[in-house]
């Protein structure tokens, strides 16, 4: 990559790093914590370790921000465990999980690090799947208020910046991945309606925020990967048209202008689906006003046109990290996604494409003059440490830089942006192939084979820290706010 210059950076840009909840913290079964509907699903991905020990970055909450604090960040992104906080159905507050959150908040906070807290990434209780419906009943709207509730009481306080749902649009444009498909007979239609409570949950959470935080700053989590058209066809840009509304505009729509677009509404009707809105649902999405949209962003994809007679097939991700397997979607009459021949693809066949970034600042900014703020971004890859030891990934430098560089041609293109926070800051537990894939500045060393045999011991392995290249390089940009790279 040539650098024709080098991007300033605005004083107080937050750079750190991002995590969730259920791919780090493992003590699935300490501290008061109850079941989640994801331990169940990871454990579906086998030969992979599910999140049991996971980072263990419950244990070695300490160690992983005192390594923050060394590198010098001055955010972290990461998730509250909803069935850490209300175990069970009667509502009970579980003072130990609190108690783990406030510890951990107020560590990074004696650091000079912002917490920017997500309130729901992927683990829901399996109280509320099975004694509620989950995102199927309009049940689960006051039990997530109640949920929300505790936490803004409980930490803002301290937390200033809250993010409401992780991916709402891959959890529904990709639903079986992540389970929330799981038990739907009909999810052509029923995914709308879960896709409207979860849009109430989100409505209820942005207007608590502002009630309870003082100074608070809510907004959505959608997951962004820019859409190419494959060729100048006017049909092909159509094609990439659809695929844009029908994976990510359709929800960042409806979270900046609080309704839905005449878009999905027509969709809607030309398909005979009812979403399930009752009287006051509008009322409450259009009162919900988000101060800023958080972005995670990877990659890009490719669309070309599907005529309406192309045979239909659903997205196949790869699940191994065993390059060439991904199958892409084809959607009849609306668009199909392709391999581009402009840019390489990391082992899990996701295309490295830095400039994607750029291209999602703009068109975040353009189409909805909101503060944005990167909350994941990174690198997969297969890892392991050499002789000595270390752990090298120039590979995720050269990509993280490229991203980086991508960034602050997007600020100086005029997009507001306030912080960077990529995925991940020690490794983790991927959604779904273990501990194999890792992102991490920070090496965690184990495996899924001693993951999976500690546990059948019931016991925990050391999770050693060793910190990658990668450690090192950020430290030195993020020291001198992205001057030095
Ligand atoms: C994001 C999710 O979409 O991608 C994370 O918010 C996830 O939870 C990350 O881990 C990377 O995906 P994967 O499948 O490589 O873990």
């Amino acid at each position: 990559m040539h650098y024709s210059h080098q991007p300033k950076f605005p004083e107080g840009f937050m750079w750190g790093a991002s995590s969730a909840a259920w791919q780090v913290e493992g003590a699935t079964e300490e501290g008061g914590r109850s079941i989640s509907a994801i331990d169940l699903n990871s454990k579906t991905k086998k030969p992979f370790a599910d999140n049991s020990i996971a980072a263990d970055h419950y244990h070695h909450f300490k160690e992983d921000v005192a390594l923050m604090a060394e590198c010098g960040f001055t955010s972290y992104r990461f998730s509250l465990a909803w069935p850490r906080i209300i175990p069970a159905s009667d509502g009970k507050v579980n003072e130990e999980g609190v108690a783990f959150y406030n510890a951990l908040i107020d560590e990074l906070v004696a650091n000079g690090i912002e917490p920017i807290v997500t309130l729901y990434h992927y683990d829901m209780p399996l109280w509320v799947e099975e004694e509620l419906g989950g995102w199927k009943s309009r049940k689960t709207i006051a039990a997530f208020e109640q949920y929300a509730r505790v936490c803004f009481e409980r930490f803002g306080d301290r937390v200033k910046y809250w993010l409401s749902i992780n991916e709402q649009n891959m959890q529904i444009a990709y639903g079986d991945w992540l389970g929330v498909s799981k038990g739907c007979h009909d999810w052509f239609r029923d995914q709308w309606r879960i896709n409207h409570i979860i849009n109430l949950c989100h409505a209820t959470a942005v207007n608590l925020c502002h009630e309870l935080v003082p100074g608070g700053k809510i907004g959505p989590v959608p997951g962004m990967v820019p859409i190419y058209p494959e060729t100048c066809r006017p049909m092909d840009q159509i094609a990439a048209m659809n695929a844009e509304e029908f994976t990510e505009k359709i929800w960042n729509d409806t979270y900046a202008y609080g309704e839905y677009s005449d878009f999905v509404k027509r969709y809607w009707k030309n398909n005979d689906i009812d979403p399930g809105i009752e009287p006051g649902d509008e009322q409450l999405m259009k009162s919900a006003k988000i101060d800023f949209f958080a972005i995670n962003c990877y990659r890009s994809n490719t669309a070309k046109w599907a005529p309406a007679d192309a045979k239909e097939h659903p997205y196949e991700l790869n699940k191994t990290g065993n390059k060439g397997e991904l199958v892409f979607p084809v959607v009849p009459g609306a668009y199909q996604l392709v391999y581009n021949p402009y840019v390489e693809y990391t082992d899990w066949d996701w295309e490295i494409d830095p400039i994607s970034i750029r291209y999602v600042m703009r068109y975040m900014w353009d189409h909805y003059r909101l503060p944005l703020m990167i909350t994941e971004n990174g690198f997969g890859a297969h890892e392991h440490k050499d002789s000595e030891g270390k752990v090298h990934d120039q590979y995720r430098i050269d990509f993280l830089r490229e991203n980086i560089y991508q960034l602050g041609l997007a600020i100086e293109d005029g997009c507001e942006i306030i912080g960077y926070n990529p995925w991940s800051f020690t490794d983790l537990l991927s959604t779904g192939n273990g501990i194999e894939k890792r992102y991490g500045f920070v090496y965690v060393d184990t495996t899924d084979d001693e993951l999976n045999e500690a546990q059948d011991r019931g016991e925990i392995p050391a999770c050693r820290r060793i910190k990658k290249d990668s450690f090192y390089w950020y430290s030195k940009l993020i020291k001198s706010n992205g001057a030095e790279w």
